[in-house]
């Protein structure tokens, strides 16, 4: 079994003591600019934009907020609480009179890291509108900071007035988002949010929407993952081709920064926060969480979208697979068949 990452001899990585303060600031010497050159306005990515345009969504108006949500109320498989099926049977450090309760807490869990990942979008696609060159990419970044700002708000009020349970920001996405933010290089911001977070959180919000218990959060996740995207055929469209045109020692800078944050997404899903909160014992279930066939299926169907465009920038080196490999994000057999 691979050992279990070290969280506390990790100075860079955020201690759950850390995040509960309400603000994580972070510095970073950036280099803004303004670029006068307005173009033809007939590029990919402005194609991308006039779509963000059109597909505006408001979240007060177009949600169905009436739906009554109970925290704590009976949840089965039947009733739509798959996504937390992996808990059940043999083996499971939940028992059976703590299933309904922990399907309810595992859905707090995710909402809750859904919110604090839209903030982190939110604020460092606002980084890109400063530092990109290109006046498209300035332009449809800016309008991706109103998606965001929606899928904030929507998600914070799901969680605030429906289930009443917030968790604070998972140490990995806490760390990246920091790793991020303190970025000078506008291509990096773009690799960390709009390749690897985003390319998880569309998956997730994906199965949410199939696999959550209410129709509520099925609604908001199903609108939001349509936004996600349009973000990330942004990302794609503004790095194709450039990675292959930097030095070595550039592109060893963004396989790094990749590792790094392939490693901290992957600790993401070990639900210590749960176990704790519900008073089980962590270390079985953080083994639970990495060893369990479904959560590992699971992990793998999160990255498969991440890999694939990885692979469509050139970036899926030997040093990543192996990665991926070594951390059960991918099956060797699957990877060894990708091009
Ligand atoms: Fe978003
Ligand atoms: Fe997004």
């Amino acid at each position: 079994m691979t050992a279990l990452p070290d969280e506390a001899a990790d100075p860079t990585f955020f201690t759950l003591e850390s995040v509960k303060a309400d603000l994580m600031e972070v510095e970073s010497l950036t280099r803004a600019c303004l670029n006068w050159d307005y173009g033809k306005r007939d590029s990919r990515v402005w194609s991308l934009y006039e779509k963000n345009k059109a597909s505006q969504w408001n979240a007060t108006t177009d949600i169905d907020w009436d739906h009554d949500v109970r925290f704590g109320s009976e949840l089965t498989e039947e009733n739509g609480a798959k996504l937390a099926s992996f808990v059940v049977g043999e083996g499971s450090p939940v028992p059976p009179e703590l299933l309904t309760r922990f399907r309810w807490e595992y859905q707090a869990w995710m909402c809750s890291q859904f919110l604090h990942g839209e903030q982190g979008a939110l604020v460092t696609t606002a980084r890109l509108v400063e530092t990109v060159p290109d006046m498209d990419a300035k332009t449809y970044a800016a309008s991706q900071v109103a998606d965001e700002a929606r899928h904030v708000e929507a998600f914070a009020r799901y969680v605030d007035e429906k289930l009443g349970v917030v968790y604070p920001v998972n140490p990995g996405l806490g760390t990246l988002l920091h790793d991020v933010l303190s970025e000078s290089r506008w291509d990096i911001v773009y690799l960390g949010m709009q390749v690897v977070m985003e390319g998880l959180a569309i998956t997730g919000l994906r199965l949410a929407s199939s696999g959550f218990g209410d129709p509520l959060i099925r609604q908001i996740t199903r609108m939001v993952a349509s936004d996600e995207a349009r973000h990330i055929a942004f990302g794609v469209t503004a790095l194709t081709g450039m990675y292959q045109q930097v030095t070595s020692a550039e592109l060893r800078d963004r396989e790094d920064f990749l590792l790094e944050a392939i490693r901290l997404m992957s600790r993401r899903f070990m639900l210590r926060e749960l176990w704790e909160r519900m008073d089980l014992d962590v270390e079985l279930g953080v083994r639970f969480a990495r060893t369990n066939p479904m959560m590992a299926t699971y992990r793998q169907l999160l990255f498969q979208q991440v890999i694939h465009v990885l692979r469509q920038l050139g970036m899926l080196s030997e040093k990543v697979k192996e990665l991926l490999i070594a951390e059960n994000l991918v099956r060797a057999e699957t990877m060894a068949a990708v091009r």
